[in-house]
């Protein structure tokens, strides 16, 4: 059985009319890293939501099909039995903020000492978290004083520290500069390499392209495709659903038309294939 499988799942926010997700069916299997795009509005964070148990447990509505997550039926189990299991970074880092601490430090630890773990092995597990999302400078700040792209590396921290099993991921680095993004990616991807389970929500295609396993492209809360980087993100209905298209695509697309592109090399996503491609015509 996958980790994580949804058959024919809808959902109505309360008091909506249209779905903000509709007829999808999605397996993953452990190990898995997912990628979710589509445009503002298409349903990312519903299905974010949706796969961490906040629907329907915080937000109520209507679902409709069936859930299942680690073994967990979301409309069967509570909130509590996703926490153990399931790690959700909002999209807004504020929503992950306790509000109940007054340092960085204590906030990443609250996760921890909710579930009473021993306070050396805290100490430790937080410190490790800290230098691993390169947060050293902001452990003794609140956790209000802080700008959104430093938010979203303490909620992404909050999350690691707990070592979920599946961690879910709501465009953790919207609001991070392009090193940040890097850094953040990087952390995302070594998790990713020690087997956790990733779902993620982010529009930066590149990025997308160059980590994840298979990629479902969303529109109107419908699955429009699921499959490898290159089968969704070369497919050319993509921009017809406000889904931008990789800039090395695009790159490769103006040199083809200026006879600078291999004619039978498909056309690249990632920075390597674009590279690769230019090698080939100069070689
Ligand atoms: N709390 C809510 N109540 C009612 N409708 C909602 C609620 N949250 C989202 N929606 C609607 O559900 C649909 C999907 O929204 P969702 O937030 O999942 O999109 P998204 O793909 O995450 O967009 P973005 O890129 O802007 O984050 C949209 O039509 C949105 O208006
Ligand atoms: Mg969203």
């Amino acid at each position: 059985m996958a980790l994580i499988e949804l058959k024919n799942l809808t959902y109505h926010y309360p008091l909506t009319n249209s779905p903000a997700l509709q007829d999808l069916d999605l397996e993953v299997q452990e190990g898995e890293f997912l990628a979710i795009v589509g445009a503002n509005g298409a349903g990312k964070s519903t299905l974010c939501y949706t796969i961490s148990g906040f629907i329907p447990h915080f937000f109520k509505g209507e679902l409709a099909g069936s859930v299942s997550v680690a073994g967990i039926d979301p409309t069967k189990a509570g909130l509590g039995e996703f926490v153990q299991k399931v790690g959700l970074v909002f999209q807004n880092p504020f929503n992950q903020i306790s509000g109940s601490k007054f340092t960085v430090y204590e906030e990443i630890a609250f996760g921890l000492e909710n579930l009473g773990i021993d306070p050396a092995e805290m100490r430790e597990r937080v410190d490790e978290i800290i230098r691993l999302t390169r947060i050293e400078d902001l452990k003794d700040r609140s956790p209000y004083a802080l700008s959104g792209g430093q938010q979203q590396r303490v909620a992404l921290a909050s999350i690691l520290v707990m070592r979920p099993q599946i961690l879910v991921l709501d465009e953790p680095t919207s609001q991070l500069d392009p090193i940040g993004s890097q850094e953040v990616f990087q952390v995302i991807k070594d998790m990713a390499l020690q087997g956790m389970t990733i779902i993620m929500a982010e529009h930066k295609v590149e990025w997308v392209a160059e980590f994840a396993d298979r990629i479902l492209a969303l529109s109107a809360g419908q699955a429009i495709k699921l499959g490898t980087p290159r089968e969704v993100l070369g497919s050319p209905e993509l921009p017809e659903h406000g889904i931008g298209i990789s800039r090395y695509t695009q790159v490769a697309r103006k040199a083809l038309q200026a006879g600078l592109w291999p004619e039978k090399r498909s056309m690249p996503v990632t920075l390597d294939e674009c590279v690769q491609g230019f090698q080939e015509i100069i070689a």
